[in-house]
């Protein structure tokens, strides 16, 4: 419990040595500053939303959802539930508090993939939410009090939102529509709630490393703080939120689904001095034992499987590691070209 940020003395000047990370892994985002990524409004024409979720996916791997059908209020309830549960006091937060990985739900500090001993600005509270029931028992439930009922909706309409997407995805890419409906997004919905509190000293750590999410998508609440940071043309670009929209991005396992057509971006999450940053990362996670490697769609004459076909579980244990800030080599590790 000691190793949370929360503890870390707010008048300090300067962070501890852990934080600090070598200078070459700290290019800072692009002078062209804060870029909007396109906004796909969920509300318009089933085609039209198609082909902009598909154009923007191609394009950036990364897109915000407007008028996505969750309702603000719930948003708004979201933010307001999780930063009460940063504001109570360490002696109430301690039981969640947990270093063990495979813990499904916990409190934790820092990156939720292994380093090489780097510390990263960020708590965070991570929730399995199980499907179909949604057994939230584990979850903290003394205070805040509607804690479980405020993360329990929202998970269920993000993981809703998430499958429609899917869906859209598989009618631009001529997959079958319920390709992803079963075990490859049906074991739970992990939903992570991190706090980067204010940071003395944001030009020489991170808040989370350089990394690809390694689920199939994400919905991220972004929250109303810049911080996320996007690999785009090889620079990063910093993404400036859009009230009551969603941040949308692909995990690895789409990536290895459509054999590289749709591409899992690389981001991280810069920390600032001024404001405490809240963001809710909604992950759409396969089953451990599904076997996932590119559509048959995807693959043919001149277009040779890319990926190697794993079960999640292995995949995810070849990928465990962040190397001081950049998870190409372990992209790298999971293309099927290098024996
Ligand atoms: C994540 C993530 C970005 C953010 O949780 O995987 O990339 O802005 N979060 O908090
Ligand atoms: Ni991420």
């Amino acid at each position: 419990m000691e190793q949370m940020l929360h503890q870390t003395p707010s008048h300090s000047s300067s962070i501890p040595d852990g934080f600090v990370l070598p200078a070459d892994h700290l290019r800072p985002a692009t002078a062209a500053g804060v870029v909007s990524l396109p906004v796909v409004d969920m509300s318009h024409g089933r085609d039209e939303v198609r082909r902009a979720i598909l154009d923007a996916g191609k394009e950036h791997g990364f897109f915000q959802v407007a008028n996505h059908g969750v309702p603000e209020q719930l948003l708004r309830d979201m933010e307001a539930v999780c930063h009460e549960f940063f504001q109570l006091p360490a002696a109430d937060k301690a039981e969640f508090y947990s270093e063990d990985r495979s813990k499904p739900n916990r409190l934790f500090s820092g990156s939720s993939y292994e380093t090489l001993g780097e510390r990263y600005w960020r708590d965070c509270l991570r929730l399995a939410y199980p499907l179909p029931a949604g057994d939230t028992k584990d979850w903290p439930h003394k205070q805040p009090q509607r804690l479980r009922k405020v993360v329990g909706n929202y998970t269920a309409l993000a993981r809703g939102l998430a499958m429609e997407i899917l869906r859209l995805l598989c009618e631009g890419m001529g997959l079958r529509p319920d390709y992803f409906v079963g075990d490859i997004s049906g074991s739970r919905v992990a939903v992570d709630i991190n706090h980067y509190p204010p940071c003395p000293d944001p030009s020489r750590t991170l808040g989370l490393p350089p990394h690809c999410d390694r689920d199939l998508i994400t919905i991220l609440l972004p929250g109303a703080v810049p911080g996320l940071e996007v690999t785009y043309k090889g620079d990063w670009i910093k993404v400036q939120p859009v009230p009551n929209s969603f941040v949308v991005n692909f995990g690895l396992q789409l990536e290895v689904v459509t054999n590289g057509m749709l591409r899992s971006v690389e981001h991280r999450a810069a920390t600032n001095s001024a404001a405490a940053r809240m963001s809710v990362a909604t992950f759409i996670v396969p089953a451990d034992d599904c076997v996932i490697g590119p559509a048959e769609e995807f693959v043919g004459e001149g277009r040779p499987p890319c990926y190697r076909t794993l079960r999640f579980a292995d995949f995810k244990r070849m990928h465990n590691v962040v190397n001081l800030g950049s998870s190409l080599n372990q992209i790298t590790n999971i293309k099927s070209n290098q024996e």
